[in-house]
């Protein structure tokens, strides 16, 4: 994306840690972009990098097959950094000598500094390390700076490219971050300016290149932090004249989420038809068990509420002839184009559960004006927009909403009694200063019934369960360790005031082996 900002580039050569040195540059306001290994000279030399950053990978730099780049000539646009595998890569591809070592370096390892690469790292610094191979003779313009545990180098410089046999990106690694700043503000000289009012302005003003002076456009809101933070900015540039909101209420939000969201977006000046179509859903629900069933129909009815309404709505129907643009919320690790252990590059882009299908057939173009930015930066965004922090930090909230929370059919009531008792664990959590440590939180309707005694009487009654994780990404999920109070006291409060439930019982397993949904 053009900026205006200094651009440190990653090449990525296949780590699973490289959306993560991203993430920590732009953490200290440096702009940074990933691209596959393979990425044209030509094209890397358009992007005018300041510095280019080679990530580690799980491959081995003299196997047949492994994701080569021609370094010197990397070397001649801009400063190097090689992390890992880009370390090893650098001393082949620079005449020095890689091999493979018998005393692999996984986990911590602390790393002897003769010379830091950056002042503030200690010269006993601890860091993260994954590497089987190791560099034995460093290239001939460098020198070895650091040294690890098992008396391998470490750490290498030269006068245009820096290298380390750790990972700087990762938390694990003390000060590892100082490394990074140092390579980008000392190496580089690039200018650490990327932030909120940055971020929105090269935003905006991409988004008044592509869209016409006299074009409209369409975006769909799902209460979520992307699609609002999308809509405000977009409303901010184009005034709500040419961006029309539809919010679907299906019925399967959480408790008086439709209306305390409806009255945010109105509250913020979007122009947004809020359109009732609970019964649609609960209806296309009907007899659906099959978790995958039901997303199914989720999606295709979403798609046939949101066209009718664009159909049947004048404030919208008017301008159907300047609607020429479909705004979505997707983000940068939906895009970024992941290089698999083969060397070969495969195209994740995950398309968005509610819209899929709809541009080509309404005729629209895509628009996704944060398509750039990680969700953390979403968030500050949003904060510079004025969207209230009650919206930006809230939980992850999946597309079909609550009915993967109901095991088994949805029906009204199901979904009455999951929406009462998930208010009154999210309430808690709150009354507790709970819900900011936990990444998601939320109840499940089992579908299992045991027996209770309720008041003088025999109950035969569903079981609930809570569940609470941690998590940065939802791709792995730790449980979160309540202490026995606080789930005793929601555990009594919703057996006492919800009826339907007459058990309540907490998940104890990570992810994975578990998912974090139950369906
Ligand atoms: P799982 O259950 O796969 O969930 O561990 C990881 C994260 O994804 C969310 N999730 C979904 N989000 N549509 C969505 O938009 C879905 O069908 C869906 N299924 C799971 C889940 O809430 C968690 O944050």
């Amino acid at each position: 994306m053009q900026t205006g900002q200094d651009l440190i580039l990653i090449l990525d050569f296949g780590s699973q840690l490289t959306q993560l040195i991203a993430r920590r540059l732009r953490e200290i306001h440096f702009y940074s972009e990933i691209l596959p290994f393979h990425t044209d000279l030509e094209k890397i030399k358009a992007l005018k990098p300041k510095g280019i950053i080679l990530s580690g990978g799980p491959a081995s730099v003299y196997e047949a097959g492994s994701p080569q780049k021609n370094l010197k000539e990397v070397l001649e646009i801009a400063p190097v950094l090689g992390i890992c595998y880009g370390m090893q890569l650098l001393t082949k591809e620079l005449g020095g000598v890689v091999e493979r070592s018998d005393h692999r370096e996984y986990g911590f390892n602390r790393v002897k500094w003769s010379k830091p690469l950056s002042p503030k790292i200690p010269l006993l610094q601890k860091t993260w390390m994954s590497h089987g191979d190791v560099v034995k003779t460093v290239p001939p313009e460098f020198e070895i700076v650091a040294m690890s545990e098992g008396a391998h180098p470490a750490a290498m410089k030269s006068d245009r490219a820096w290298a380390v046999q750790f990972h700087p990106e990762v938390a694990h690694t003390e000060l590892g971050i100082e490394l990074l700043k140092s390579f980008a503000t000392d190496l580089c000289g690039a200018k650490a300016q990327w932030d909120a009012p940055s971020m929105k302005k090269a935003l905006q003003a991409k988004a008044l290149a592509l869209v016409g002076k006299d074009e409209h456009i369409l975006c769909g809101l799902s209460g979520g932090v992307d699609s609002s933070v999308v809509a405000t900015l977009l409303t901010e540039v184009f005034g709500k004249e040419r961006v029309h909101c539809v919010f679907v209420d299906n019925g399967l939000l959480r408790f008086q989420e439709f209306e305390s969201v409806m009255k945010t977006y109105l509250d913020r000046g979007l122009n947004v038809t809020g359109v009732d179509a609970s019964k649609e859903f609960l209806l296309a629900l009907k007899g659906l068990t099959d978790p995958e069933k039901k997303r199914k129909a989720i999606g295709r009815v979403f798609i046939e509420v949101f066209e009718k309404s664009i159909a049947s709505d004048p404030r919208i129907s008017l301008y159907r002839q300047q609607i020429r643009w479909l705004a979505q919320g997707t983000l940068y690790p939906d895009v970024i184009e992941s290089v698999s252990f083969s060397g070969g590059p495969s195209q994740t882009i995950k398309s968005h559960h509610n819209v899929g299908g709809l541009p080509e057939k309404m005729k629209l173009k895509l628009l996704e004006p944060v398509r750039e930015l990680f969700k953390d930066e979403v968030r500050v965004l949003g904060k510079e927009l004025g969207l209230p922090e009650e919206m930006l930090g809230r939980h992850p909230f999946p597309g079909p909403g609550l009915s993967i929370r109901v095991m088994g059919e949805v029906t009204s009531e199901s979904l009455e009694i999951l929406k009462k008792a998930d208010h009154i664990f999210i309430s808690k959590l709150r009354e507790h200063n709970l819900y900011h440590k936990i990444w998601q939180a939320f109840c499940v309707l089992t579908n299992v019934k045991t027996v209770g005694v309720q008041g003088d009487g025999r109950t035969y009654d569903q079981v609930l369960a809570l569940r609470a994780v941690t998590s940065i990404d939802g791709m792995t999920a730790d449980w979160f360790d309540f202490e026995s109070g606080f789930l005793r006291e929601v555990s009594n409060e919703i057996t006492n005031k919800v009826r339907g439930i007459s058990r309540v019982v907490y998940d104890i397993t990570s992810k994975p082996p578990s998912t974090i949904e139950w369906e």
